[in-house]
């Protein structure tokens, strides 16, 4: 249940039955000194950032860590998704190593989620775990990728291929962060909150069809609310299927599609909420080829996400080479690749398809 923590912060709690932690959502929360009480205390603090994000926030989160940790320190990472990847891990590993940090050392994510998708990895494989927190500061990083602990780095055969569940301490989304984020990464973001929509609440579907002018023009009570319903889903999610042995895979709807052009393409290219956007429109096309939803649903989607200024044309890598690549997805079992497919708006299945069908679809939506 959402509630609110101080002035400044909704908190919605998110319990995966062997651990629970806080989501705080709000205006001013980097700098206000009741976000960071009550974490875990230790002798040495590390911010890990990159260098689009560092030089813009960096200090005023040290500033406000300083009292509660003998020492603060930043690292900043090379920027990119193509740096989600081994040598930019050992680079925190160096840090922490060369700075003597201790297993108690807390690390802190400042960034999108290539900076929180790799801290966290790193936080779960020091000394076989440090603490760590979520400072998320894009749009995809509030909505998703902070909450849940999923952490990873991607190998060139697949996408986040290498990686843990770890679970971070709290997570700390403080919109007046997302001012500073380019229009293309908002509009990425805004992949991820339309993907709570078709897979778990109708209603919020309606609701960002009718906001997202709003949500693009950075209206802060737009952003607010989506930010809080989409922490509400995933976390409503998360409490019940941490590990993804069923309901998660749930958050994967358009997945399959993105992941393979991501990596087909070369990390770095499109954007990630570029790639499950398209690939939101080939899986609700395939899930209406399936008979699941009529035929309008997928087109009301595609017209959706189109709106958004988001791509709905995957690129040409031919149908050979998509299929190639989703076997290597994650709900591949025996080779079969698994879809997350929509049965109604607001409902959401895995399964099969055949492989003809998927041809369909890859030839009417690439190239
Ligand atoms: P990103 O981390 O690359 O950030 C996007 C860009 O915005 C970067 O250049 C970054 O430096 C910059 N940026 C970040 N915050 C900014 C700000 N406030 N102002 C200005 N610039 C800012 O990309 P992303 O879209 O945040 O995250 C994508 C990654 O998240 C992918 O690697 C994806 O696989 C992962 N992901 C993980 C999960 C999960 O559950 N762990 C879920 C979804 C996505
Ligand atoms: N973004 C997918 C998940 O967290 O499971």
């Amino acid at each position: 249940m959402t509630t609110r923590a101080s002035s400044r912060a909704l908190v919605v709690p998110v319990d995966t039955g062997h651990q629970r932690y806080d989501i705080l959502i709000g205006s001013g929360l980097l700098d206000a000194a009741e976000t960071w009480q009550g974490l875990p205390r230790a002798a040495m603090a590390l911010i890990v950032s990159n260098t689009a994000v560092a030089p813009r926030y960096a200090a005023r989160l040290r500033s406000a860590l300083a009292p509660h940790y003998g020492s603060v320190s930043v690292l900043e990472l090379p920027d990119g998704e193509q740096f989600k990847d081994w040598p930019t891990l050992n680079l925190i590993f160096d840090r922490l190593l060369g700075d003597g940090a201790d297993r108690q050392t807390v690390l802190f994510a400042l960034g999108g989620g290539v900076v929180g998708d790799i801290t966290g990895l790193a936080a779960a494989l020091y000394m076989r775990g440090v603490p760590f927190v979520q400072v998320p500061t894009t749009l995809l990083a509030q909505v998703d990728s902070s909450v849940g602990g999923k952490t990873a780095i991607n190998h060139p055969a697949g996408k986040n291929m290498i990686g843990a569940f770890y679970q971070p301490q709290r997570v700390v989304c403080d919109l007046d962060t997302l001012r500073t984020l380019p229009l293309r990464e908002l509009r990425a973001g805004l992949a991820e909150v339309i993907k709570y929509g078709p897979i778990a609440d109708a209603g919020f579907l309606d609701w960002i069809e009718a906001h997202l002018d709003d949500l693009l023009a950075r209206d802060a009570g737009a952003l607010g609310h989506a930010v809080r319903r989409s922490c509400e889903i995933k976390a409503w999610v998360v409490g019940q299927d941490e590990r993804e042995s069923g309901l998660r895979a749930i958050l994967n709807f358009g997945h399959t599609f993105g992941h393979a052009i991501e990596s087909g393409l070369g990390y770095g290219h499109w954007l990630h909420g570029e790639a499950v956007a398209c690939g939101m429109v080939m899986a609700a096309d395939l899930s209406a080829r399936l008979d699941l939803v009529p035929a309008d649903f997928a087109v009301r989607l595609k017209q959706l996400i189109q709106r958004a200024g988001l791509p709905v044309r995957g690129p040409a890598l031919g149908a050979d080479r998509y299929l190639e690549l989703m076997r290597v997805d994650k709900k591949a079992q025996g080779g079969e690749i698994r879809f997350v497919l929509i049965e109604a708006p607001g409902r959401a299945v895995l399964r099969a398809a055949p492989d003809a069908l998927v041809r369909d679809v890859l030839a009417v939506h690439c190239g």
